[in-house]
């Protein structure tokens, strides 16, 4: 057994070697930087003040050779060798974990997407940030979903479940799940979450990466901060798209420029390509924006490689939250 040590909020653990400093931590409701759990998106990426970690094989683009000298290492691959110190700042900076009940209040399905609604119990306060996620709990196994809405007193919360077959939560959502029926959660969880500052921001996602997306750009709507917004939305066909109505009473709210891009199918009034295209074509500079990627893994892959090394996007303002469909 090795402890953990955070500092400069003084929070320590215990852990075993079989097992990621990650692991073990959110599974005591420790909700420690990270997004992806496995190695290529760069969000649990820490400093190791003292102690020695052993690493699993990971994406050497997230933690290069000079950083791991320095003594950074990824908590979603580190194994605890000895008792380690870590500093992560900003740590008590946040929501607390829970496990709550949510009714159901609301299912709307569009195509292959159901658009569930429910309520946290009145006295259970729920808080989050736009861009987190919770864990649905359905007989044994958990799934992930992004927030896709933002409320300040966290009373609501709206998730977006896309239909796999024989999905273990999709096809409860599309055969079993009715109005005020009870589910069980565990969040918020995920640091994938929207900066405060005034830079331009640039979005982008596929497929329900738009779930955490929308919930982004509810929170900028609702602070009423000014700030220049594109928006890159991918997908396969035009009928993945859901939710463009409220995509575009939000243009007129928002400072938001809005591309949808299409990569099976040509379409008017969409472009033809992948989100990478579109941003490649219409920029030759993001020094001084924000980035926010949400969707599959290869995509999150893509636009960091383009916008970092060839679009001189400084790294430490990429944000991303890669996900596997839930199936
Ligand atoms: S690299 Fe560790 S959570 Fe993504």
């Amino acid at each position: 057994m090795a402890k953990i040590i955070i500092n400069p909020d003084n929070i320590s653990f215990n852990t075993e070697i079989s097992q990621t400093i990650l692991e073990v931590a959110l599974s005591q409701h420790l909700n420690l930087p990270h997004g992806c759990k496995n190695g290529t998106c760069g969000a649990c990426k820490c400093k190791v003040i003292s102690g020695d970690i052993i690493l699993d094989k990971y994406n050497q683009k997230i933690l290069n050779e000079d950083e791991k000298n320095q003594g950074y290492t990824l908590l979603c691959k580190a194994h605890a060798n000895t008792d380690v110190e870590l500093y992560i700042p900003n740590l008590l900076n946040s929501f607390p974990v829970k496990t709550l009940p949510a009714k159901i209040t609301s299912i709307v399905k569009i195509g292959s997407i159901a658009i569930l609604k429910c309520k946290t119990p009145p006295k259970q306060k729920f808080g989050f940030f736009a861009g987190q996620y919770i864990e649905i709990m359905l007989n044994g196994k958990n799934r992930s979903y992004s927030i896709a809405n933002y409320s300040e007193d966290g009373g609501e919360i709206e998730i977006h479940v896309k239909y796999h077959k024989g999905g273990v939560f999709s096809e409860f959502v599309w055969n079993e799940l009715k109005d005020n029926m009870i589910l069980r959660f565990k969040g918020p969880l995920g640091n994938f979450k929207l900066q405060n500052s005034k830079k331009p921001i640039i979005l982008v996602c596929t497929g329900t990466g738009f779930a955490p997306i929308k919930s982004i750009l509810e929170s900028i709507l609702k602070s009423g901060v000014e700030r220049q917004i594109n928006l890159y939305w991918g997908n396969r066909n035009q009928q993945d798209f859901y939710l463009l109505d409220k995509l575009n009473e939000w243009k007129i709210q928002l400072n938001l420029k809005i591309t949808l891009c299409l990569s099976r199918e040509q379409q008017l009034g969409f472009i033809d390509g992948y989100v990478t295209d579109c941003i490649r074509n219409d920029f030759e500079n993001l020094d001084d924006y924000e980035m926010y990627a949400c969707g599959n893994l290869k995509m999150i892959e893509d636009v960091y490689e383009l916008s970092t090394l060839k679009l001189n996007l400084k790294k430490e303002y990429f944000y991303s939250d890669a996900f596997t469909p839930s199936i």
